[in-house]
């Protein structure tokens, strides 16, 4: 059924979303109440939430302009589109809300909305639009009595079967008060996990989505397992009188969780400016935030301007929902590949149909691991929902099963490595080539001789197969003994380009150990966690002494880490031995940090990186540095930025917590330098950055 709604869908509007004949218009219609039936029936979202808005925005224009051919079963101005009844009336409707999709479209909503009142909203709240489903509880004495869906917002179906496992709605209120609380029923991101790993253990299929998840959970009766899942109350029948704000209050009060208790609280805001300001930084928050929205909601405050304002028969005309472009969207899985990384690890990555997401176009996913894919039953021509927020790499969350049209294939697991043709270890989740590192000699030299590690000028693709190709450098260390005599050897090798690259090496046999380490490509750890280590430790030599319990105690090394950094270490003793005989990584040591109370190692993600040295005109600082450089950093990575942090005394972070102290922002700075604003800490440009650290900057 739904590969025709997407289908249809495809084929009834033009490029600019319009509706050109009354049978595109009739189809129209028709696709949008199956996909709205699916959605509020078993959560699932054929369309996607951005191509039903489209969709149902193209409806609403054409409907403007032929009055006369409106359809009685339209899904406009209807509560859930006209796709649900349910059985147990409201005591008052459950209504929905009118969207608006940018600032301008909200800046008309408010103006229009004063105009009806006759003066300014005495004061606006903006809290976020939560993505599951609504649903309204019943207390009677202050005792849970009743719990009911929205249905078409009439009447609804009771679950009151389910509430005991939803947390924030409590059984008992603190007051013994008559009253309905309404809200929003969802699967947090850890309870959505959670709840795949308890079906996957009771080899039922893993949900699709958060939302659908949860809106199956309320519904099932019979299942040999309990999910839990999160009630957040926005409103309340029987507690009238109350400005929004103090209304929430008073929900939490009453012992229900609220947004309140979240990053993205409900804020007062008392101009239209303002609340575009919050709605960008709940929209930057969104990513962080541990459970899904699909918009910002802004609403009237004052009880007075919200019964001057009154309802529609669908929606309030005191508060709109700006919506936020989806982060999950259905594609198709084209292909999966098989890609062998540095490390030997052998690695699934989804090729999709392109898709826009967020304004990203995305078409590879991760997959993670061959038991991932088995667990998630997914063949290759499957429609799959794909998420991705903000800096997180796109996955394939699950195959939309009922949409399989019986073309779909399985998707092959390779039974010898891809690179080197040699067996694979399938011990453990993640394979891995037998030959380990080795099967990747070339990609481990290129990555050793990158410009955050060794920085070896000269030393690119094309020179790294030769080398290896040769029989001159099975791994880094054997760049070490190269002479002039072998790279002459060479084709395309002249005099200057063998002496240029001879310095090159000998520059490199000096380098930091934090990036020799780093040169080394130890699983789980990147440029950041080498230079933690490498401050942590000092020294080579204390890097290889240390145990896992150990390198536990290193900032950002959980237990889990530790023992496969240990293990790495151990793999590595040969090439550390040959590294040390020819004295790389061994002449500079790292300065250790002074003993700390553990607690100031790290700010509140976690994400400090090295450690910062005494002194210098940043010493005390907790830096943050984002968006690209300009001036005389233009030329800086962002390892290279964090290192001259560190030389400058200061400490590099990744991510604006309350304890950053300023903030480096460049060009296309985005949500850090929004957080930073809200947070009020000191921002400075590049060109500003640069003249405070001048003394620590790199000889040009
Ligand atoms: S207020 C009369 N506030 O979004 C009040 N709704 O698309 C109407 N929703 O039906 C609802 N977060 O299920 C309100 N903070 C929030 C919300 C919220 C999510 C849902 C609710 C509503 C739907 C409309």
């Amino acid at each position: 059924m739904a590969l025709s709604v997407r289908g249809s869908m495809m084929t009834v509007m033009t490029e600019n979303n319009a509706l050109l004949s009354p049978a595109a218009y009739v189809e129209a219609v028709t696709t949008a109440l199956a996909a709205s039936a699916a959605y509020y029936g078993d959560g699932s979202t054929p369309l996607g939430d951005d191509e039903y808005d489209g969709l149902l925005r193209a409806i609403t224009a054409y409907e403007e302009a032929h009055p006369d051919e409106v359809l009685a079963e339209s899904p406009t101005g209807k509560v859930a589109g006209g796709a649900v009844q349910g059985d147990v009336p409201h005591s008052v409707p459950m209504l929905s809300l009118d969207n608006v999709f940018d600032a301008g479209e909200l800046t008309e909503w408010a103006a229009g909305l004063e105009r009806r009142l006759g003066h300014p909203v005495a004061g606006w709240c903006v809290e976020p639009k939560l993505d599951g489903l609504a649903v309204a509880a019943r207390y009677r004495g202050g005792r849970l009595v009743q719990v009911l869906t929205r249905g078409d917002g009439l009447a609804g179906e009771d679950i009151t079967h389910a509430a005991d496992a939803v947390l924030g709605l409590p059984p008992v209120l603190t007051k013994p008060i008559d009253v309905e609380l309404r809200g929003e029923v969802l699967l947090t991101t850890a309870q959505f996990e959670e709840a795949n790993r308890i079906r996957l253990t009771h080899e039922a299929t893993p949900f699709a989505h958060p939302r659908s998840g949860a809106a199956g959970t309320l519904r099932a009766k019979d299942r040999p397992y309990r999910i839990e899942l999160t009630f957040f109350a926005y409103s309340a029948i029987g507690l009238d009188d109350l400005g929004h704000l103090a209304l929430l209050e008073n929900l939490a009060a009453l012992g229900a969780n609220t947004a309140a208790s979240t990053a993205a609280a409900p804020m007062r805001c008392e101009t239209v400016e303002q609340v575009q300001e919050r709605i960008d930084v709940i929209a930057g928050l969104r990513a962080d935030l541990p459970f899904g929205i699909d918009g910002v909601v802004v609403k009237a405050d004052t009880a007075e301007d919200q019964r001057q304002a009154g309802n529609g028969s669908r929606a309030p005309r005191w508060a709109v929902a700006r919506k936020l472009a989806a982060e999950h969207k259905v594609t198709r899985l084209l292909a999966v590949e098989w890609n062998v990384g540095r490390t030997g690890i052998i690695a699934p990555r989804a090729v999709l149909e392109p898709v826009v997401i967020d304004g990203v176009t995305v078409t590879y996913a991760t997959l993670h691991n061959p038991s991932d894919i088995t667990r998630r039953g997914l063949m290759i021509g499957d429609q799959v929902f794909v998420y991705r927020a903000g800096d997180v790499i796109p996955r394939v969350e699950a195959p939309l099963v009922d949409q399989r049209t019986g073309a779909e294939s399985p998707i092959v697991f390779p039974e010898a490595c891809p690179r080197c043709g040699d067996a694979i270890d399938t011990s453990e989740q993640r394979w891995r080539c037998v030959r380990g590192r080795s099967c990747q000699a070339v990609a481990s030299v290129i990555y050793a001789a990158g410009r955050d590690q060794l920085d070896i000028e000269g030393l690119g693709g094309t020179r790294a197969i030769q080398l290896v190709e040769a029989g001159l450098v099975r791994d880094v260390a054997d760049l070490f003994t190269l002479t002039r005599e072998q790279l002459l050897g060479l084709e395309r090798m002249g005099e200057t380009s063998a002496a240029n690259l001879l310095a090159a090496i000998e520059t490199a046999r000096g380098a930091a150990l934090n990036r020799v380490f780093c040169a080394l490509g130890v699983r789980g750890t990147g440029r950041t966690m080498s230079r933690r280590i490498a401050a942590h430790f000092g020294s080579m030599a204390a890097i290889r002494a240390a145990d896992a319990e150990a390198l536990a105690e290193v900032d950002g090394i959980g237990t889990e880490k530790a023992r496969i950094i240990a293990a790495e270490l151990v793999e590595l003793a040969p090439l550390l031995d040959k590294l040390q005989a020819q004295q790389v990584g061994t002449q500079v040591t790292e300065p250790q940090k002074p003993p700390t109370d553990a607690s100031d190692a790290s700010d509140a993600t976690g994400a400090t990186v090295g450690e910062a040295s005494a002194g210098g005109p940043l010493a005390g600082q907790a830096v943050v540095v984002t968006g690209s450089m300009t001036g005389p950093l233009a030329v800086l990575s962002r390892n290279e930025m964090n290192e001259l942090i560190e030389r400058a005394g200061g400490k590099a972070s990744s991510s604006v917590s309350k304890r950053t102290t300023l903030v480096v922002a460049g060009e296309k700075a985005g949500s850090k330098r929004t957080k930073a604003e809200e947070l009020g800490i000191r921002i400075l440009d590049p060109e500003e950055f640069a003249v405070l650290v001048a003394e620590f900057l790199p000889a040009p």
